[in-house]
């Protein structure tokens, strides 16, 4: 099962099994980019320890099916 972000591919066939966040998010974005969930979420140090282990190369043009939502602005302060 591999997963994109930023243009890199990770295999986290075995990782799932102890990632915090559980395997469905994994399984659910498996095949997909999926960059702007992974920020959201994670701390920047997240992939410095772990990224390491379950790189598998780069990529490029992968899409991410979900768009990323942006507030809307209702008042300029
Ligand atoms: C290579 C890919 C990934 C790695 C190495 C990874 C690693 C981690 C780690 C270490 C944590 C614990 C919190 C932290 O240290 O930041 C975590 C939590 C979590 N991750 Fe991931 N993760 C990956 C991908 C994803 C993806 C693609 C999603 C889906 C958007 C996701 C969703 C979550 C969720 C929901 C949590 C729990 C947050 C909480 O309960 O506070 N992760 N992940």
């Amino acid at each position: 099962m591999w997963i994109v972000i930023d243009d890199i591919v990770y295999d986290v066939t075995d990782f799932a099994k102890r990632h915090p966040g559980g395997q469905a998010p994994l399984r659910n974005l498996s095949g997909k980019s999926c960059s702007w969930q992974f920020h959201k979420i994670h701390s920047r140090h997240t992939l410095e320890s772990l990224g390491a282990e379950l790189r598998v190369g780069r990529t490029s043009d992968v899409p991410n099916p979900y768009k990323e939502p942006k507030p809307t602005l209702i008042q300029q302060l």
